[in-house]
């Protein structure tokens, strides 16, 4: 066996995820356990409750990865973890795991930013994105637009103010008595809705940073005005609302910087409407579309993997005592 692989551990939020990943992007393995379930009836993530949850899943989920991936720890070539940001308790799990599987196997481990991770996912398991690309981050903690010229050198554009477009997307969920995560829920109930309520469209007109948290109580002073509004109504005019910000900012970053692509990632980039808008969008401007496959968008370890790639010249070569970078991975 080569040890060309690299194990990724994602513990950030609710996912305890490991992945083997080789460095072409192609995923040998990709095992998560959710927590969805524990924490649905909180309508948000518990952090306590997810912290004893990675510690349950965290031993299985990497060995179950190893397995599925055929080979065992000292097959591996590095441990990529993610760093941060995140939960202070899930993150903890899953790096003091990966600091003591190294020390046990003498592999560098190295501290990967989530966001990166995220960053990087558009390459996992199909043709590498063209660069310079201009890259929309949706997630349920950040929203952002950057500029990529090479997979290490990101240029930050303009990010939220406020809220990230996926906690707007959970918390207009909830409003309308979707389970958590709203934000898949929301975008179907959205597809058997009209947009007929003229929410506002936050920064619209205005740079590239974008405003999600007067969205959200504009849809809350709706529901407050009108409770027996058609659900479906409401969440089509929210996504409307969203995609229109989002687009447009899309647009005016293509514009101001000419790329050869357009990237979205992160777990709102799985909307089906924001991928036909962005496959629209690319079209018209002739720039190609990189978007991770669906399971990809949403928190996982191989995006974690993959991105430990790029740092991996940084790491010294496996020796007595490894090396645990669990700090460089900031972009
Ligand atoms: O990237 P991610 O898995 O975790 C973070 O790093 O935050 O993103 C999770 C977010 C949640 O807000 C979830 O509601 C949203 O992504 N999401 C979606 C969809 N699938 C997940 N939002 C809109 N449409 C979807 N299909
Ligand atoms: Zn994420």
């Amino acid at each position: 066996m080569s040890r060309d692989l690299i194990l990724g551990i994602e513990s950030s939020c609710d996912d305890t995820a490991a992945a083997v990943v080789d460095a072409d992007g192609k995923v040998l393995s990709s095992a998560i356990a959710t927590q969805t379930a524990i924490h649905a009836e909180w309508g948000g993530v518990y952090p306590e409750f997810a912290s004893r949850a990675h510690v349950e899943s965290i031993i299985p989920t990497i060995a179950q990865a190893l397995a599925e991936a055929k080979i065992e720890g000292r097959d591996l070539k590095a441990i990529g973890v993610t760093r941060g940001p995140g939960l202070i308790g899930p993150l903890l799990v899953g790096l003091n795991t990966a600091a003591g599987l190294g020390l046990g196997w003498n592999l560098p481990v190295i501290g990967i930013n989530h966001l990166r991770g995220h960053l990087r996912s558009a390459d996992l398991e199909q043709k590498r994105v063209r660069y310079p690309a201009i890259v929309l981050l949706v997630s349920g903690g950040h929203t952002f637009l950057a500029r990529m010229e090479s997979p290490g050198a990101i240029a930050l554009l303009g990010s939220t103010r406020d809220d990230s477009v996926g906690e707007a997307y959970d918390k207009v969920g909830r409003m309308l008595g979707l389970e958590y995560p709203g934000g898949p829920k929301v975008d179907r109930l959205a597809a058997t809705g009209a947009a007929s309520f003229p929410f506002p469209r936050p920064l619209l007109g205005d740079g590239l940073e974008f405003s999600f948290s007067g969205l959200k109580s504009a849809v809350a002073r709706q529901l407050e005005r009108a409770p027996d509004a058609p659900p479906a109504d409401i969440a089509a005019s929210f996504v409307e609302s969203c995609m229109t910000v989002l687009l447009t900012k899309c647009r005016r970053a293509l514009t101001r910087f000419p790329s050869a692509a357009l990237v979205i990632v992160g777990g709102v980039a799985a909307s089906p409407q924001l991928r036909a808008g962005a496959k629209a969008l690319s079209d018209e401007l002739g720039v190609e579309l990189c978007l991770p496959p669906l399971r990809w968008s949403t928190d996982n370890a191989a995006m974690i993997a993959l991105a430990t790639w790029d740092y991996l010249p940084l790491a010294d070569p496996p020796r007595a005592v490894p090396q645990l970078n669990l700090a460089i991975g900031d972009y």
